[in-house]
């Protein structure tokens, strides 16, 4: 059994449907707070980010107080991180503290491989490198589930920097779960090798009239080393335009995991479009993250 939220793969294709169906139910109740609140009392979980962060981290710690559980925001430029603590050791003294579960996002992609078998406690992913971002994964899923009613069959165009993207990487999993169809499109040099049956390339505005669901991802300037792109170049060939969005199928939608640059990789105007589900995400990433860390507190060894 396993007690880690590490990858999206680790999951059968019926657990996630549970976690999304439990996540689903917290939206409902998220103003009876009778229902919900007493779930994880007594727990506490500590944050702890290497990258900086505003949607994960703050719903993180909003999704477990609304369970009921407490939370401490561990800073590393404020610790003994800057005295020369491991990672491994930094985890370690807050499991030693007493934690219940430890939230955690760092900037190298295979963080967890060192480290995950040497904790009884659950560490849950809250993005690694450029590998994986499950917790997001599960909030896309949610989204979309909410939207369509299924994820079977739908078809998603991702857009941008997909090769150093981790939420794309936590997507192409549930694709490959789910039998969704991920076209992905963007210059060449931001495009991965691909692997995955579920994902191919196309052209961005020869699909983007026959997807159920745009995802539009940000340039990550912070990891590339150098990268020469042309702003207005970039837009105009791969931007989210209003002109754009009027291709899209009528009951099709707009997806970003944020943060997003606003005239960028998505027109201003386009941010609050009746088909985006931009905020409608962020709102979902606590439900999912309470489904998460319950699902979390079912296994620990605590
Ligand atoms: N989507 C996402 O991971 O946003 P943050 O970096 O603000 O957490």
């Amino acid at each position: 059994m396993i007690k880690h939220f590490l990858s999206l793969s680790s999951f059968q294709k019926s657990e996630l449907l549970s976690l999304i169906e439990r996540a689903n139910y917290f939206s409902f109740h998220k103003n009876q707070p009778d229902k919900i609140h007493h779930l994880l009392k007594h727990k506490i979980f500590a944050n702890v980010f290497y990258e900086p962060s505003t949607r994960t981290r703050c719903s993180f710690e909003i999704a477990a107080k609304r369970l009921g559980a407490d939370v401490v925001n561990f800073v590393p430029e404020n610790s003994s991180v800057k005295k020369g603590e491991t990672v491994y050791d930094t985890l370690k003294t807050l499991e030693s503290l007493g934690v219940d579960g430890i939230v955690f996002r760092h900037s190298d992609d295979n963080v967890f491989d060192q480290i995950h078998n040497k904790f009884d406690l659950p560490l849950l992913n809250a993005g690694a490198g450029k590998n994986e971002h499950p917790s997001q994964g599960l909030l896309d899923l949610l989204t979309l589930y909410q939207e369509f009613g299924r994820l079977e069959g739908l078809k998603i165009a991702v857009c941008g920097d997909v090769k150093y993207s981790r939420v794309a990487g936590s997507l192409f999993v549930a694709a490959e779960k789910f039998g969704m169809e991920v076209y992905i499109c963007g210059p060449e040099e931001l495009l991965p090798t691909l692997n995955n049956p579920q994902v191919k390339h196309a052209n961005f505005d020869e699909i983007l009239p026959k997807v159920d669901a745009v995802m539009m991802l940000r340039i990550q300037l912070e990891r590339h080393e150098s990268l020469d792109l042309d702003a207005h170049k970039y837009r105009s060939q791969f931007g989210l335009t209003s002109e754009r969005v009027s291709k899209m199928k009528s009951e099709a939608i707009i997806l970003h995991p944020g943060p997003f640059n606003r005239d960028v990789e998505i027109a201003d105007e386009v941010v609050e479009h009746d088909k985006s589900r931009i905020f409608k995400q962020m709102s979902n990433g606590v439900y999912a993250r309470m489904a998460i860390l319950e699902w979390a507190m079912a296994r620990g060894n605590k």
